[in-house]
């Protein structure tokens, strides 16, 4: 898979960006909440009328779960291509929106993840897995793109498998308010100690 990386301090932060977005995206927000850190930030796989994205969908908010396997699998196998389990575990995956489901959607088809921060998600598949990580998994109030409940279902799932969860609810929309960057720095903060 394409990305970009910066050099720094472990544990790297590996970023997913959201729908339309491409590899330089989150590359601020790494800044602010772990300032030291090594960056790997991908580039999306597949595109949506020239919007990049992880994998496809049907509509607003609903996929053809045999596409979207296909191309998490591939993520996978991109990803492994990059780092061994270990390194994967001792790393904080960051993914907002389309780029935080494909991060759980990963870790429902296997992927060792450990740390990771979900910014505004929603349960894509119904895969089923143990999951021994610990998350930051953030929602909004007003968002309209995924309304809370579908954050909720994630959440739901991943809880009942064993994640360990730290939420944060953002009074606005679905776009990554600055309140919402100080709460994942201070996740990141609290959990930065290498592995
Ligand atoms: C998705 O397709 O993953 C969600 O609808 C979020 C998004 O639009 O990126």
């Amino acid at each position: 898979m394409r990305s970009i990386t910066l050099p720094g301090e472990e544990p790297t932060l590996i970023l997913f960006h959201g729908t339309g977005g491409d590899e330089n995206d989150l590359i601020a927000l790494a800044r602010h909440v772990a300032p030291t850190h090594a960056i790997r930030s991908y580039r999306g796989i597949t595109s949506e009328n020239g919007m990049l994205r992880w994998f496809p969908r049907t509509g607003m908010n609903t996929f053809d779960e045999t596409t979207v396997r296909e191309h998490i699998d591939a993520m996978i196998a991109g990803i492994r291509e990059d780092y061994s389990d270990e390194e994967l575990a001792s790393s904080i995956l960051i993914g907002y929106s389309n780029g935080a489901n494909a991060i759980a959607a990963m870790m429902q088809r296997g992927l060792a993840v450990r740390r990771a921060a979900l910014l505004h998600p929603m349960l894509v598949l119904d895969d089923e897995n143990t999951y021994d990580a610990d998350l930051f998994v953030t929602l909004g109030e007003r968002d309209r793109m995924i309304p809370r409940e579908e954050a909720e279902k994630l959440i739901e799932h991943l809880k009942t498998r064993g994640a360990r969860i730290e939420t944060y609810t953002s009074p606005s929309g679905h776009e990554i308010a600055s309140a919402e960057a100080d709460a994942l720095r201070a996740w990141i903060t609290a959990r930065a100690d290498p592995r």
